[in-house]
Order: C-alpha cells, then structure tokens, then sequence
C-alpha cells in the first residue's frame, strides 16, 4: 500500500526516503484498521467509566507527593513557596488548551494511540513514532514515578502500624541513602499487571470505587485542614519570584497527566464521539479546583519552608495535631495512587498495541487474548519494564522525564489539530474547538514555556531519548511498517508510475 505524504511525489531516491518518513495514514484506514476483528478491542467503557479513568488518572503522586517538591524545592530548582496556587493555575489553563485539541482528534480518530495515532494521521509516520516514543514516557516513566510514590506512602502506613521495612528494600541503589531496590514499588506494579491482563471492564470498575475513595479524602483534606488554616503562611507568597513558580509549575504539571489518557480507551468507549470530551472535561476541571484548594489549604497550614517532601499533604495534618486525619488521607493516598497507576499503565499498553498494529513495533505486541479480550503480550511486557525501573531509579528523574515527554507530545497534538482542519477541512468534527487557531497555537507556546522550566539535565536525558528513538525508528519501523508494504525500490517505482 503506498500512501500521501505533505511533500507530495519525489523524484529522487532522497526524495523517496523523506517521503517515507513523512508518509501519513489516512483517517479511513485507521478507522478501518481499529475494526479488525484480530485486533478489536471490547467496547465497555460508558461516560462514568471515563471520567472515572480520567480522575483515577489524575490525582495521584503529583498532587500527594510532588507538590511538596514543588513548593520547598531541591537541588535542581527554586520553591514556589505559597505561588504554588499561581503555579497550578498556569498548568491547569495549559492543560486545558491541549485538552481542547484533545478533544478534537479523540472525537474525530476514536481509536486507540492517542498523539500517535494523532500524528499519524497529520505529522507523518515519522513524527507519529517520536509521539509514540514520547508516550512511552508519559505512560511507562509516569508509571515508574507513580509506583515509586506509592510505595513511600505504603511504607509510611506500614510504619504507622509500627512495621518498618528495611532500608535495603525500599530505596533505589545510588546516591547518599541507595538501598538494593524499591520492592514494594515493583511489587504494586506487578499485581497491576495481572489485574490488567484479566481485562479493563474488572479493573474500571475497581478504578470507580477508588476514585470515589480518593475523591472523599482529597475532600477531607480541604475540611479538616481549611479551619487550621493561618493566613500569615501566605507571606511571602512568591519567596524566588516568578522562577519559583514557574519551575513549579513545570513540575506539578505531573498532576495533570492523566486527562489524555481517556483518550487513549478512545476504542473501548460505547459512544466515543458525546462521551469523551464530556469526561476530558469533567476530570480536568474537578482535578483544577481541587488542586487549587489543597494548595491553598496545604500552605496555609504549615510555613512553606517546612513542609514535608515525602508525604506533604498527611504530614500537614500531623503537624497542626490531626494525626487521624494523617492515617486517613495516609490509606487514601495509596488507593489513589493504585488507581493512578492502573489508568497510566492502561495508557501505556494501548499505545504499543497501536504501534504493534501499525508494525512500527513487533505485531505479536498488539495480539489480543482470545479469552480476555486484552493485549496480554503489550500489558506484561509493560509490567515487567515498569516495575524494573521503578526498583532502580529515584522518583524525581522519573517525573520531569515524564514531563518533559507529554509536553512535547503536547506540542505535537496541538500542531495536528490545526494541520488537520486545513489538509482534512471536511472530515467529521463531532467536537470542534474554538477560536482556531488562536487555541492550539497558544496551547504549544504554553507547553515550550512550561518545558523551558525544567532542569537541565532532563533535557540532555530527552535528547538521548530522541536520538535513541529515532535509532529504533530507522532500524525497525521504517522497513517494517505496514504503510510500507513493499521494498523502498517498489516505492521508489511506484512513485515514478504515479
Ligand atoms: N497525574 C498523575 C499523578 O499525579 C500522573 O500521579
């Protein structure tokens, strides 16, 4: 099968070769593609069900852990001090543009694969694999900083409970405190992966409860906390300046991520087209004002310059004399980020099996269980790669390369929406986004501001990343894709017969 590139027909050899890169996969063939029934996954999943993804997605370690990082800040950044309320204002309203574009494609392109999926059908087939590659750290990496903030609540539990585990066991090997692993957190992983090979209908429902759980606690927090609160911790509200809330913002931008991955269930929904921007929507906008008021509440109670940066948010009730309160948010938090946990891992299996489907990766990867209905192969593959890292490195490497990650992949969604409504001007748009393309462009200027706040060192991680992927790329896909279909010497004589 050949295919349309945006460069059109190529007379040279190097012609051929960029034409192959920038070839595109046409929105019928992917439709079609999600419609094989080697390679359909169950539609299950109602309104309920993805917005209850969604939020069991968001809340999580950003908002229970990193959160404190954000506002005392570490060697590789300045604290936002109480400006960590501006701080989630600035990721929520970027979010909330890429959400828009979100929106678009996901009603337009209900399939699994998100960005990829996305680009694929605008950017290229190049583009597409470094959009799916990135996704492998917004999903894959996210999991391991999620695993990781897991397992540090749990071992706080644990404690409360007077059981304290060793060392050894729950602290990656390195630095001044390095243990052997990170047990628990490759443990939690791992019996996530065998909930998700038994199928996605069982564990949405068991992401239902505990996103109520995780809901109620949030809540608790706001009430318990908001008549301790003193006033006087709000000075100074910005201790470094605009910096400090930049580069927090840079960092809890990690509790957003999450709204996208409904998207990535695009195949699974029963009515994509009302359902998904309805709960796109509904989580992001819940997630904002909580968000907003625990960083109000969690400032208030404590002096930014002492608060917790490993269990921030229970710490603080602990301090003003609420020890109960501690423990409950303490057993919430764990729910919570179990459920987190479930949605990103679900996110990262979809997108290799849309990949695999392609051939951009091996197809045995997008194999579907003839009892589960589920692609076992993508989800235990995925299992045993997340849990790997999140025994072995520390939580902070793993969030901003998540971050750094979805925000470029950010930027790519943003880009193909506007590519899409002038070389596809008539597809149908069951949602279309306003003010185009006021909306879309300031959605990449707002995701390249908030990667500009990121440490250095994750950008240097982030090149090696892309050159690694484009490696990948050249040595497997662009031989192996399905678009391709035929020797480059075919398609360099089909181009000539066009
Ligand atoms: N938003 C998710 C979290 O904070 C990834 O854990």
């Amino acid at each position: 099968m050949f295919c349309d590139t945006p460069f059109g027909v190529s007379a040279d050899r190097g012609g051929v070769v960029i034409s192959r890169l920038f070839r595109t996969k046409a929105i019928d063939q992917i439709l079609k593609d999600a419609d094989d029934p080697d390679h359909r996954l169950r539609k299950t999943l109602t309104a309920w069900d993805l917005t209850a993804l969604g939020i069991g997605a968001i809340i999580g370690t950003g908002i229970f852990v990193l959160i404190g990082t954000a506002i005392v800040g570490d060697v590789h950044r300045p604290g936002a001090g109480p400006g960590i309320i501006l701080s989630f204002v600035l990721s929520g309203l970027t979010c909330a543009l890429a959400a828009l574009c979100y929106a678009e494609l996901s009603t337009m392109i209900p399939v699994a694969g998100s960005a990829y999926t996305y680009c694929y059908a605008t950017l290229g087939e190049f583009l597409a694999w470094i959009a799916g590659w990135n996704l492998i750290l917004e999903y894959g990496v996210a999991c391991v900083a999620v695993a990781i903030g897991w397992s540090g609540y749990f071992n706080n539990l644990l404690r409360l409970a007077g059981i304290e585990l060793p060392h050894w066991a729950t602290h990656p090997p390195g630095g001044p405190d390095g243990g052997v692993a990170n047990f628990p957190a490759a443990i939690i992983v791992l019996l996530v992966t065998v909930i998700l090979v038994i199928g996605i209908k069982e564990s949405a429902r068991a992401t239902g409860i505990i996103v109520c759980l995780k809901l109620a606690v949030i809540l608790f927090f706001i009430a318990v906390g908001t008549p301790a609160v003193n006033t006087d911790n709000w000075t100074p509200f910005m201790p470094q300046g605009f910096t400090g809330v930049g580069a927090a913002a840079a960092i809890v931008f990690f509790a957003y991520i999450g709204f996208d991955a409904i998207s990535t269930t695009a195949e699974e929904a029963k009515n994509p087209q009302r359902d998904l921007p309805m709960a796109i929507f509904a989580s992001l906008s819940i997630c904002t004002i909580l968000y907003i008021a625990v960083a109000a509440v969690l400032t208030g109670l404590v002096p930014a310059s002492q608060i917790d940066i490993h269990a921030p948010v229970a710490e603080a009730l602990n301090r003003v004399g609420f020890k109960w309160g501690a423990a409950i948010v303490g057993i919430g938090a764990v729910a919570g980020i179990t459920s987190v946990l479930v949605v990103m891992m679900l996110g990262q299996i979809r997108v290799f099996f849309a990949m695999s489907r392609d051939h951009l990766l091996a197809p045995w990867l997008s194999t579907v269980h003839p009892r589960y209905g589920t692609p076992h192969y993508a989800t235990i593959i995925t299992g045993i790669g997340v849990a790997t890292l999140a025994a072995l490195i520390p939580i902070g490497d793993a969030a901003d390369m998540t971050n750094i990650g979805t925000l470029f992949a950010f930027v790519l969604v943003c880009m193909g929406v506007v590519i899409l409504r002038y070389t596809k001007p008539n597809q149908p748009r069951p949602f279309r986004l306003p003010l185009m393309p006021v909306v879309p462009i300031l959605g990449m200027l707002a995701c390249l501001g908030l990667m500009s706040f990121l440490p250095w060192v994750t950008w240097i991680r982030f090149v090696v990343w892309t050159i690694i992927g484009i490696v990948v790329y050249l040595g497997y896909g662009l031989k192996h894709s399905k678009l391709a279909g035929s020797s480059p010497e075919a398609i360099f004589q089909n181009i000539h017969a066009k």
